[in-house]
Parts: structure tokens; C-alpha cells; sequence
């Protein structure tokens, strides 16, 4: 087996792993660095749970190879804030219940984390260019978040969170 010395910038901390060439970065976070907050759901690009930012921007991090992103800063849930120390969306989320089972939702609070970014920088939805960014409607927040399925259903107690966080 061959090795690619591979450089990793994860929430601000440099790391250097010895990784097959073929290694998701969602397998490089999950199983290399023990960041075991990102999921792996489908392993296909298809369910959102492997969210994560680079560089500010949501990727599914299942489908990129870890040694692409050497340049690149990774943000994963572990970097947005810690149990004792929630940040604001975190805490919407708790604080309105959204999620059942748990399994989707950083990939939820990354997507959002990215989608309140994207609206200060006047980011156009990829879906509809003409949706009005002044303020979110439950039927904008669930377009923007499409990419991050709930097994469980828990989309209007998700929205609901997100809105509340976006106030
Ligand atoms: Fe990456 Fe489902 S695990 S999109």
C-alpha cells in the first residue's frame, strides 16, 4: 500500500497524516483524527450528514479526497463551539428541539453555519436566484437546506431552529 503525506488545516490546528491517496476527507476526519462529529450517512454525496465547511463553503466531505485540501481551511462541527460553550446555532437547535435521533444534525448546523454566511455575502440560492434574502420564510430555509436530509422528519422543528438563530 502507498502512502501521500497529507496536510490537513482543521479548525485552525495543522495536521500531517501518512493517508492512502483515496482517503475522504470524511474518512481522514472521522477516522485519523478521531473528529467523529461529522457523520457518515450515505457515503454517496446524497444525504448531507458528512457536512462540512472549506474554506466557508458547504461541501460533502464523503466526496472530496482528503489530499485535495491541503491548502484549504476545514471547519467541522468540533469548530464551532463545545458542549460547555454553544454557539448560537447550536443552541437554537436545543433549545427547539431540532432533531430526533441526532445523527443529521451537524450536518444540519454546518449547512446553516454556511447559509447565514452565504446571505451576508448576498450569496443567490442555487435554486431559485429570485428568492428574497432580507428575511428567510420557512419555504426559503427548507430550499437552502435541501441537501441535509432528516431520517427522522424533524424539518419544521430544524427550520424553526435555523430562524431562530437567523433573528
Ligand atoms: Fe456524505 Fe451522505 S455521507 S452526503
Amino acid at each position: 500500500e502507498r502512502f501521500l503525506m497529507t496536510k490537513l488545516t482543521v479548525n485552525g490546528q495543522s495536521h500531517t497524516l501518512a493517508l492512502d491517496p483515496r482517503t475522504t476527507l470524511l474518512d481522514a476526519l472521522r477516522d485519523h483524527l478521531d473528529l467523529t462529529g461529522t457523520k457518515k450517512g450515505c457515503d454517496h454525496g446524497q444525504c448531507g450528514a458528512c457536512t462540512v465547511l472549506v474554506n466557508g463553503t458547504r461541501v460533502n466531505s464523503c466526496l472530496c479526497l482528503a489530499a485535495m485540501h491541503d491548502e484549504d481551511e476545514i471547519t467541522t462541527i468540533e469548530g464551532l463551539g463545545s458542549p460547555d460553550s454553544l454557539n448560537a446555532l447550536q443552541a437554537a437547535f436545543v433549545e427547539k428541539d431540532g432533531y430526533q435521533c441526532g445523527y443529521c444534525t451537524p450536518g444540519q448546523i454546518m449547512s446553516a453555519t454556511a447559509l447565514f454566511d452565504e446571505l451576508k455575502a448576498g450569496h443567490p440560492s442555487y435554486v431559485s436566484p429570485d428568492l428574497d434574502h432580507a428575511e428567510m420564510t420557512d419555504a426559503e430555509i427548507a430550499e437552502r437546506m435541501s441537501g441535509n436530509l432528516c431520517r427522522c422528519s424533524a424539518y419544521p422543528l430544524i427550520r424553526e431552529a435555523i430562524a431562530m438563530a437567523a433573528e
